[in-house]
């Protein structure tokens, strides 16, 4: 198995509704070791840049001012498979139709304010993780 990195984003939903440590704790638990973190207030321009992928989505700017709305919780995550793993323990996209568990099931109220994001490749795992943290932002890998 490869030892992977992965970008994960704690969004405002699930800041404000205090949980950062018991998500913290479900990545430990699955194994995901945090090797960079910083909380900050995305910039409208931050938040579309990030998302420029979706920007012709009908839901790009809702998506761009939710994650402007409040503080979010940034970190780089490493373990085996993270990417993957990281998604098995997010879940589904949309709460409703996440499994029994997930951090999604358990702290997002919709698919608009879904508590969470990680990278969906290790491309662009490596992208996302350069765009918070820079080339050398991120602790020497672990093991
Ligand atoms: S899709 O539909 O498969 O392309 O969706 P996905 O690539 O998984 O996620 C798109 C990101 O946009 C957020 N978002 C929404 N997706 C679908 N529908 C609605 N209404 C919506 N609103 C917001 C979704 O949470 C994904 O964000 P991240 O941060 O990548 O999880």
């Amino acid at each position: 198995m490869a030892v992977e990195r992965t970008l994960s984003i704690i969004k405002p939903d699930a800041v404000a509704k205090n949980v950062i440590g018991e998500i913290y704790s479900t990545f430990e638990k699955a194994g995901l070791k945090v090797v960079a973190a910083r909380m900050m207030h995305l910039t409208t321009e931050q938040a579309g840049e990030f998302y420029a992928v979706h920007k012709e989505r009908p839901f790009y700017n809702d998506l761009v001012s939710f994650m402007t709305s409040g503080p979010v919780m940034v970190q780089a995550l490493e373990g085996e498979n993270a990417v993957l793993a990281h998604r098995e323990v997010m879940g589904a996209t949309n709460p409703a139709e996440a499994a029994e568990g997930t951090i999604r099931k358990r702290f997002a109220s919709s698919i608009d304010e879904n508590a969470c994001h990680g990278s969906d490749a290790t491309d662009t795992a490596a992208q996302e993780i350069a765009f918070f943290f820079g080339d050398d932002g991120v602790c020497p890998r672990t093991r």
